[in-house]
């Protein structure tokens, strides 16, 4: 039986993070995975034993996910291919729930974290951190959830206490692009077990995170997981102990550092390019 495919990465602390936020910051490296990001746990799980054919041919088709996923699904109809959902899938939240229970065998399965911190595009992987944390008993943990503005569905089903569709994405952080968060993301924000905080910065600041993070920890990041990163680097956490949402001491902060694997010199010059410096 082929897999996993996928690795048990570094849990590594960031001085850098740990500096600026009076706390230990844990990175959880999911940029290590070898497809680089935490995408292959859930993938890999829902497909034990279908990607046996590696000769896979890949087709890029749409401006932002919605519309690549309607031609995934014309596929299935016409061609009679296999659909793997990104993000809405019971197997793909088992398998990204490998995250936390790493992260629990790694502190010894006792100290459990102060927050979580997570990036959301479709939900998929809030789903597994949730999941995670209640397998492994620390459901009591909150999960700080980060969106960029304007690729925030998952905030805007929050403030409005229902499931949205946004009308267009318009985040440079396209792998956040989703539409519509995913029903299952969207009850654990309402259930009263487990807090969840959801949190905006903008394309600014999550490249700025991009950078800062290059620069300190030498590791290039999408802007999707920028928004992650930003939570520490632009103040969120601190501003959230600061409002009594998050307590302060805080014992140690897990950033899930999603990673993402369409970045490299150039698109990150080409965001450098498109999203204007603040004034
Ligand atoms: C790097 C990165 N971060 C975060 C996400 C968002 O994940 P989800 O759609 O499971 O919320 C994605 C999704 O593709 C991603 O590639």
């Amino acid at each position: 039986m082929p897999g996993p495919f996928h690795i048990n990465t570094p849990l590594v602390e960031s001085v850098g993070m740990s500096r600026r936020l009076g706390t230990t910051v844990y990175l959880k490296m999911e940029s290590s995975q070898p497809s680089g990001s935490f995408k292959i746990r859930g993938i890999g799980h829902l497909c034990q034993q279908k990607l046996q054919d590696q000769g896979a041919t890949v087709k890029i088709t749409g401006e932002v996910w919605d519309e690549a996923n309607t031609e995934a699904l014309r596929l299935t109809e016409t061609e009679g291919l296999t659909y793997v959902p990104p993000f809405d899938h019971p197997l793909l939240w088992e398998g990204h729930s490998t995250v936390i229970t790493e992260i629990a065998a790694s502190m010894g399965w006792k100290q459990k974290p102060g927050a979580v911190v997570v990036s959301v595009g479709g939900g998929g992987l809030l789903c597994g951190v949730a999941q995670g944390l209640r397998g492994v008993g620390w459901e009591d943990v909150p999960i700080v959830t980060m969106e960029t503005v304007g690729a925030d569905c998952f905030n805007a089903a929050v403030k409005a206490g229902t499931i949205v569709t946004l009308e267009a994405i318009t985040s440079e952080a396209k792998c956040l692009g989703a539409k519509t968060v995913c029903r299952k993301a969207f009850q654990y924000s309402q259930s009263t077990e487990q807090a969840i905080i959801s949190e905006l910065v903008t394309d600014q600041q999550a490249l700025h995170a991009v950078e800062t993070f290059l620069d300190e920890e030498r590791v290039l990041v999408e802007l999707a997981c920028g928004a992650a990163l930003a939570a520490v680097y632009s103040g969120v956490i601190q501003r959230l102990q600061d409002e009594g949402r998050l307590p302060r001491p805080l014992g140690y902060l897990v950033v899930i550092v999603c990673g993402g694997s369409s970045i490299n010199r150039e698109q990150l010059a080409n965001l450098q390019k498109k999203i204007p410096r603040p004034t």
